[in-house]
């Protein structure tokens, strides 16, 4: 089995449900409440720099509208990012990769890079992303670990840069899942926790992988799955399922 210095929880683009996703202030707060690790979401403006985004389109969490990737950074970085969220998050700005990098580790937290290609750029942005974060986090401790549901993304981050812990994104089972990361030598297998039971979890960890799961909010069912031997929680319920939750 790889090595694996992740913590047992991670909150889920940031700050969870506490603050607006993929923000630096969703990292401050996730810190506020004692995460060690985040997960967010990466990809590519129209030029090529790398930032964080959930969705293909700006609509639902910025003032922006449209393709983010088709847009260049120039007009992306002065989008607002907070506002949709509350009041109080006015002014947040989309943040760079570069950004997110430094404050994880003025934090001294670990992070889960999701490549979340712009659809149709899934090559281009696991290299970018793989190349950046092999930079970016070159003098931290612990490496990000790198995570899609895009297969090709994966199979470029790990030509760009194998020494970068990978793990395979699956929302639905797939019956091929160990062919899957045995071809892209994965760390671990990140999955919906609706599609496990204790027998799935005892497979996975058969093979030699890690589980991450995503997203869980209900207590006793991320004790349930700890139980089972499940690796890592991610969740929403930053204050809930904090950082000492067993
Ligand atoms: O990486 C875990 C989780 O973030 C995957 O789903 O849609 O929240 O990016 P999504
Ligand atoms: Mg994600």
């Amino acid at each position: 089995m790889k090595a694996w210095p992740y913590p047992r929880i991670v909150a889920h683009r940031g700050g969870g449900a506490l603050a607006p996703e993929n923000t630096l202030a969703a990292i401050d707060v996730g810190a506020k409440y004692g995460h060690t690790m985040i997960e967010f979401d990466a990809k590519l403006a129209q030029g090529g720099e790398i930032f964080l985004l959930h969705d293909d389109t700006l609509n639902r969490t910025s003032n922006g509208w449209g393709v983010a990737g088709e847009l260049p950074w120039e007009k992306l970085e002065r989008l607002d990012a907070g506002d949709w969220y509350g009041a109080e998050f006015k002014g947040e700005k989309l943040p760079l990769l570069s950004q997110v990098a430094e404050r994880c580790a003025r934090h001294n937290m670990m992070a889960n890079i999701e490549i979340k290609p712009t659809t149709g750029l899934d090559e281009k942005t696991g290299t970018d992303v793989a190349l950046a974060a092999r930079e970016l986090w070159k003098n931290q401790a612990v490496p990000p670990l790198l995570s899609s549901f895009e297969f090709d993304a994966l199979v470029a981050a790990k030509k760009a840069a194998p020494e970068l812990p990978r793990g395979l994104l699956i929302d639905s089972w797939h019956e091929n899942w160990k062919a899957l990361t045995d071809e892209l030598e994965c760390a671990s297998l990140h999955l919906n926790h609706k599609l496990l039971n204790e027998e799935r979890v005892k497979a996975i960890k058969a093979a030699g992988l890690h589980i991450l799961v995503y997203t869980v909010n209900n207590p006793a069912r991320a004790r349930e799955l700890l139980g089972w031997g499940v690796d890592c929680i991610c969740t929403d319920k930053i204050d809930v399922i904090g950082p000492d939750f067993v």
